[in-house]
């Protein structure tokens, strides 16, 4: 696969929406409300990331294949009250189509990369998500001991923090 990576422009917004929807539903089955991940609105994802693609930080970037994107990560210094001097990868997705397929590999590098003058990165992922933390554990990552329960709509769900250094 002949991948491009770039930093995402306002144009991105309706490619990232659909990947956005389609890899949460795929990922998500079996670790949030069936009915939740039924009722996401692309619609709604294309409002965010036009609103979301104005902003610096976070820095998003988009992979493509063959023009089409594939997946996107977003990253930046990290929002966590203990995170001072912390960079952190916000959220990376990558099109079910294409899992596997080091996609998310070469954009981790990218953002680790961009995240290069912070000695740290970390990232919150779902427990349970066992697809995603298996690929931070092959990406150098390990679980640091901060947990945490966020609400998204009517549940919530519990979260656990991984880091590695940058270089
Ligand atoms: C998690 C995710 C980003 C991984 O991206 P990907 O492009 O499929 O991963 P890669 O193909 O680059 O995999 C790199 C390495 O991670 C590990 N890995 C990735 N998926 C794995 C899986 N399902 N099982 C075990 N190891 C896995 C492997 O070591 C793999 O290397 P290998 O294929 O040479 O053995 C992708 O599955 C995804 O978008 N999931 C849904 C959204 C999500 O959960 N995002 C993270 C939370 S915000």
């Amino acid at each position: 696969m002949a991948l491009e990576i770039r930093i995402a422009k306002g144009g991105d917004a309706t490619a990232i929406a659909h990947v956005h929807v389609e890899s949460w539903r795929a990922a998500y089955q079996g670790l949030m409300p069936s009915e939740f991940l039924a009722s996401l609105s692309v619609e709604d994802r294309i409002v965010f990331w036009e609103r979301c693609l104005l902003d610096t930080p976070p820095t998003t970037f988009v992979a493509l294949d063959r023009g089409n994107v594939v997946g996107w990560a977003s990253c930046g210094p990290s929002r966590d009250d203990d995170g001072a001097g912390t960079g952190e990868l916000m959220a990376i997705n990558i099109r079910p189509s294409h899992w596997r397929s080091g996609v998310g590999r070469q954009l981790f590098n990218v953002v680790k990369k961009e995240l290069a003058a912070f000695p740290i990165l970390t990232l919150w992922v779902v427990q349970g998500n066992a697809r995603a933390i298996q690929f931070y554990s092959a990406m150098g990552c390990h679980p640091d001991g901060a947990t945490k329960s966020i609400r998204i709509a009517n549940f919530e769900v519990s979260e656990l923090r991984m880091r590695r250094r940058t270089t």
